[in-house]
């Protein structure tokens, strides 16, 4: 605006070094002005309200090393300043010279002084040689100081550039002339033809921004992923290219008998106790489980079976009825390989979700004792009553696998997850004996965390144990081996989210959901 002002009251501005910007009482004479001034010339360029011309100028400044000779006197100055007057007193040796004006003043302002006949060699020290001295370079550094240059010209800019004393700083102002769209208001152009405007005819006089090719698009604000689903199929691809298939998993409530019972988990255990367990309250009671292998269950848990004695406990139905949210996905595992072992049972498949289907017309073989291996894979919700913190939520994802083939045995788990964990990124891993009430021998896997610089527990997995398979009318050579991880987990290190409340729920910036980039492991 002051521009367009000043180009109105006096036709065209001469020296853009000479507009005074309104609330300030010196001109904008500095380079930092003038920048400032350029963005706006440009601006009303385009429109057409002005033109200009650029002027280069040239100016010096002084080095740290410049504006100390201005303060202290040149090195060759001192150097004369610190000696005696020939006759008057002991002639000054090097290390002495040193020690007053220090080791570089001493050494080159020794030469120079020499060559100006300033001081002279006296035995094995110096002494002056002039009884006064003028100390140009202070002189010429003060001029370039105040003035920006010097009146002798060039040749003596040249030499204090080669010294380092002083260095150049160019700089532009401009001229300003009105250009043919020149107006004082700055009107905002048009950026659309409408209708309004054909049918009025204001087309004809208005004025149209440019097209701006080169301008970005606007983003456009589509959905997105979260970040757990995109670490989800991830390890979904990893599953599959392994050749395993997907286990239904959309039963968030489960039966204490298919989360606990059918898995070999005491009806004592502590997992189930209401601290640990939701538990519905309408509904609270289950549908029946399958009559016989609900009488199998029981009896290995009371009295034992298959080889083992059992807990020897009394068996609870209400126990078993009750309805809660599945603790762990490893209930849709043992409901699958409850399915997978139908023909052992001698009854038809009942695979309404045709996972298991999908593989008895393929390669793998159905045995005389109606087995046929599978590989299955679950990623899914799972709720435990647990205290939030930093790190832990009533609700999380498990991810789980399950191999079932004849005569497997524990190396096969571990040389699986290995291979499965290398494919994720996590070429260490660890396993730690453990216990868990299904599986016997049953291991901990531990990762290294590249971030937090040590092994952390990611997973927990095992081999099934018979008083879970074969209640379920697996043949006695068949072995199963299962591990599970969390989802939460690798996804935060992928991310670099250390609160759990960034990643999930209410508190979650919905523009990390958005920028979240993809994964890839
Ligand atoms: N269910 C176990 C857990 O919740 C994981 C697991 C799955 C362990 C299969 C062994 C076998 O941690």
């Amino acid at each position: 605006q002051l521009i367009l002002d000043t180009l109105d009251r006096s036709g065209t501005i001469g020296d853009t070094r000479t507009l005074v910007i309104p609330g300030r009482s010196d001109p904008a004479a500095s380079h930092e002005d003038q920048i400032t001034i350029l963005g706006a010339l440009n601006s009303l360029l385009s429109r057409e309200m002005i033109t200009y011309d650029t002027h280069e100028t040239s100016s010096h400044v002084l080095t740290p090393e410049g504006t100390q000779i201005v303060l202290e006197g040149s090195h060759e100055a001192r150097v004369w300043a610190s000696l005696p007057v020939k006759g008057e007193g002991e002639p000054l040796g090097v290390p002495e010279l040193k020690r007053q004006v220090g080791d570089e003043a001493a050494e080159v302002g020794r030469g120079r002084a020499f060559k100006n006949r300033w001081i002279a060699k006296e035995g094995s020290g110096f002494v002056k040689a002039v009884a006064a001295i003028k100390d140009s370079t202070q002189l010429e550094l003060r001029e370039v100081d105040s003035t920006g240059t010097l009146q002798a010209g060039e040749k003596g800019l040249a030499e204090l550039r080669k010294r380092k004393l002083i260095i150049q700083r160019k700089g532009q102002w401009f001229t300003i002339h009105k250009g043919p769209n020149f107006s004082t208001s700055i009107a905002k152009p048009e950026t659309d033809l409408t209708v309004d405007m054909l049918t009025s005819g204001s087309w004809k006089t208005a004025t149209f921004k440019k097209y701006n090719f080169g301008a970005d698009g606007i983003p456009t604000s589509g959905g997105a992923l979260h970040p757990l689903l995109k670490v989800r199929e991830e390890i979904r691809c990893i599953f599959l290219e392994m050749g395993f298939e997907e286990m239904p998993t959309s039963s968030f409530v489960e039966s204490g008998f298919w989360c606990f019972d059918a898995l070999f988990v005491p009806q004592l255990h502590p997992a189930r106790e209401l601290q640990d367990t939701f538990y519905l309250s309408d509904p609270s009671v289950s549908l029946r489980p399958p009559e016989a292998y609900y009488k199998r269950v029981a009896e290995v848990h009371e009295k034992g079976g298959y080889d083992s004695i059992g807990y020897r406990t009394p068996w609870s139905d209400e126990e078993s009825h009750k309805l809660l949210l599945r603790t762990h996905t490893t209930a849709s595992s043992a409901a699958m390989l409850y399915k997978l072992a139908a023909k052992c049972r001698g009854e038809e498949l009942d695979d309404e979700d045709g996972v298991l289907k999908s593989r008895t017309g393929g390669t793998l073989a159905v045995g005389d004792d109606g087995f046929r291996p599978a590989k299955l894979f679950s990623i899914d919700r799972v709720f435990r009553n647990e205290t939030m913190d930093a790190t832990h939520l009533a609700e999380f994802h498990q991810v789980e696998g399950v191999v079932a083939d004849r005569n497997l045995t524990l190396a096969d788990l571990i040389g699986f997850m290995r291979v499965f964990f290398k494919k994720m990124g996590m070429s260490g891993v660890r396993f730690k004996p453990a216990y868990n009430p299904y599986t016997e021998p049953s291991l901990e896997i531990f990762a290294f965390h590249p971030m937090l610089q040590k092994w952390v527990e990611i997973g927990n997995s095992g081999m099934f144990r018979p008083e879970m398979l074969e209640p379920m009318g697996f043949p006695k050579d068949v072995r199963v081996h299962g591990w599970g991880i969390g989802l939460e987990r690798p996804t935060m290190i992928r991310y670099g989210i250390n609160n759990i409340r960034t990643l999930v729920g209410h508190k979650t910036p919905i523009e990390n959901v958005e920028n979240a980039p993809a994964v890839m492991f």
